[in-house]
């Protein structure tokens, strides 16, 4: 008698029946709550349903824009807080009511974060065009990339998919989005929290290519950095200078300064140019030169090499806009951003 060969051809093709059938029964259940959870996001998400989205988006932004050159900063910004909470979920649009308390009360958004107004308006805009069907997070996606092609900077296709959440965490506002005067180390570890390395550290930073800070943001740089009457020895002097003649001591906190004094209004590497003079406004920027060799690095490549700043920026704003999306059937598409729907 033959001993059964434990490898012959019909044994394989039943262990491959086996195979499919133990695998059907594995994957049924991730299909299944696949479903629910969503999928990936992808860029063709409103081809049937709003197929003129990203124009409606776009005319509304480039309005905006050439009303006030800064408003293209303010909306970039928009979508990195409202990414770093919780994920890009909408959030950061909703306004307190009833228990919700919104986000728009924290720390980093205070005095400070703005546009809410366009992001209405390109809101009203797209629900005449398609009600119910794009999510405000999704604009906040589409309008982040419009900023930055409308004052000069890279383009991307925007992943699309997200819906709103029903939710607004000040806290997390207050926790996960970084501050000014916080450590390298401090950044970093906030960024990787979010699945966000290095490198997207260095190049999302870029975003202070355009746009303003107030004063109290960086006042301690001026006057006493860490504690000791000190200015910070890592700014220039010159434009340290300056600086403090519009930003004393006391009072103008809420004066704004230009966070890339070279070319304010035009979204390109002078930022990087600007950390290497020693004359980035922010502490949280000339740190990237002056605590990490790997991030120092990175900021010479990005002031030698525009072209790869804005290949970089472009794959780390689609990493970013990535972060813990709701989709499937999770949360809800809102009628107005600045509320959940009734
Ligand atoms: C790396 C950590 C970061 C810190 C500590 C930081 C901090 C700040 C601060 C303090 C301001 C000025 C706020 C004010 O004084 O009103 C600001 C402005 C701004 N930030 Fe950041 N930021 C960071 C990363 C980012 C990222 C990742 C983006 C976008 C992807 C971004 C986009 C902007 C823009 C465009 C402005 C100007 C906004 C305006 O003019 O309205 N920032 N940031
Ligand atoms: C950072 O700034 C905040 C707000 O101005 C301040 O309360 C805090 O003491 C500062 N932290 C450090 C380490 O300087
Ligand atoms: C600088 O800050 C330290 C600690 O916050 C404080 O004790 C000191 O009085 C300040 N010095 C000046 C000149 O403001």
């Amino acid at each position: 008698m033959l001993a059964k060969a434990p490898f012959s051809t019909l044994n394989m093709a039943k262990s491959l029946n086996h195979l499919i059938v133990l695998c059907f029964l594995v994957v049924a259940p991730v299909c299944l709550s696949m479903k629910s959870q969503g999928g990936p996001l992808y860029p063709q998400f409103y081809g049937h349903s709003c197929p003129k989205v990203e124009e409606i988006v776009w005319s509304v932004v480039a309005k905006a824009v050439a009303k006030e050159r800064r408003m293209a900063a303010s909306l970039l910004r928009l979508h990195f807080h409202d990414c770093f909470v919780k994920g890009c979920d909408g959030g950061v649009l909703l306004d307190s009511s009833g228990t919700l308390v919104s986000e728009k009360r924290s720390n980093p958004n205070r005095n400070s974060a703005r546009g809410f107004e366009v992001i209405d308006e390109i809101k009203a805009a797209v629900e005449k065009e398609c009600p119910m069907t794009v999510s405000c997070a999704d604009i906040l996606a589409i309008t982040a990339r419009d900023a930055t092609v409308l004052t000069g900077g890279p383009s991307w296709v925007v992943p699309l998919g997200r819906r709103d959440t029903l939710d607004a965490s000040l806290s997390g506002s207050n926790y996960n989005i970084p501050a000014p005067n916080n450590t390298f180390q401090t950044i970093l570890t906030k960024f990787k929290l979010k699945g966000l390395d290095l490198v997207d550290l260095v190049a999302l930073s870029g975003s202070h290519t355009i746009g303003d800070a107030r004063c109290t943001s960086f006042r301690q740089r001026l006057y006493n950095q860490s504690g000791n009457g000190q200015p910070d020895n890592t700014l220039n002097q010159a434009y340290a200078s300056v600086l403090r003649t519009r930003c004393p001591q006391s009072g103008g906190d809420q004066t704004l300064f230009n966070l890339d004094y070279a070319t304010p209004f035009k979204f390109d590497n002078s930022y990087y140019k600007n950390l290497l003079a020693y004359k980035g406004l922010l502490s949280s920027d000339q740190i990237l030169v002056t605590k990490n060799q790997a991030s120092m690095n990175l900021v010479k490549q990005y002031a030698e090499n525009n072209a790869l700043f804005f290949q970089h920026f472009a794959q780390s704003m689609v990493k970013m806009g990535n972060i813990a999306p709701l989709t499937g059937s999770r949360g809800e598409i809102r009628r107005v951003c600045r509320r959940v729907n009734p």
